[in-house]
């Protein structure tokens, strides 16, 4: 079964309480609610850590080669500061996706940098919620790569002709 890490970055912990007008009023806990239901629709484990420190996120990623196949990562505050978490990606050289609630892009310029987009396959960004559920979905499709997905589905066809 395909294993995704799922990491929440700084102050995530704080969601539903913190600058509803941004962030909405949607909690971590019903964020990973809905993050469980889609993994288990799809079929897929999940784990699901916050942190509100650098050091720990870098240590998570750099245990996860091996254990995982994917990050879904939303890095919070150190999506704009953090070169030890890019680093980090990096090493693993897992697929990794970067997800925000909010569009950084037409935020303050200082959010408007990500030093971990260069470093990830692909971004979603500015739909709440709904950010983490496009970025497990395409997290998922890079954990099950096309060449398996292809074959898988040929598989299927042949199975039904048969
Ligand atoms: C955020 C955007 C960041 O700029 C901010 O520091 C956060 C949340 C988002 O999900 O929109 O904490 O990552």
């Amino acid at each position: 079964m395909i294993k995704i890490l799922v990491i929440h970055g700084p102050n995530l912990d704080l969601l539903g309480k913190r600058q509803p007008e941004i962030y909405g009023k949607i909690t971590l806990k019903q964020i990973n609610t809905a993050l469980e239901n889609l993994a288990k629709a799809k079929k897929v484990k999940l784990k699901i850590l916050q942190s509100n420190h650098e050091g720990e996120i870098v240590s998570i990623i750099g245990e996860a080669k091996g254990k995982f196949d994917a990050i879904l990562i939303n890095p919070a505050a150190y999506t704009h500061t953090s070169v030890a978490i890019r680093d980090a990606i990096l090493a693993s050289n897992l697929p990794t996706v970067e997800v925000h609630l909010s569009n950084i892009y037409a935020r303050e310029e200082f959010r408007q940098k990500s030093l971990i987009s260069p470093v990830v396959c692909g971004g979603v960004y500015g739909f709440g919620i709904d950010s983490y559920i496009l970025g497990l979905n395409a997290t998922i499709l890079l954990a099950n790569p096309i060449r398996n997905r292809i074959s898988n589905g040929a598989k299927k066809n042949a199975r039904k002709t048969e």
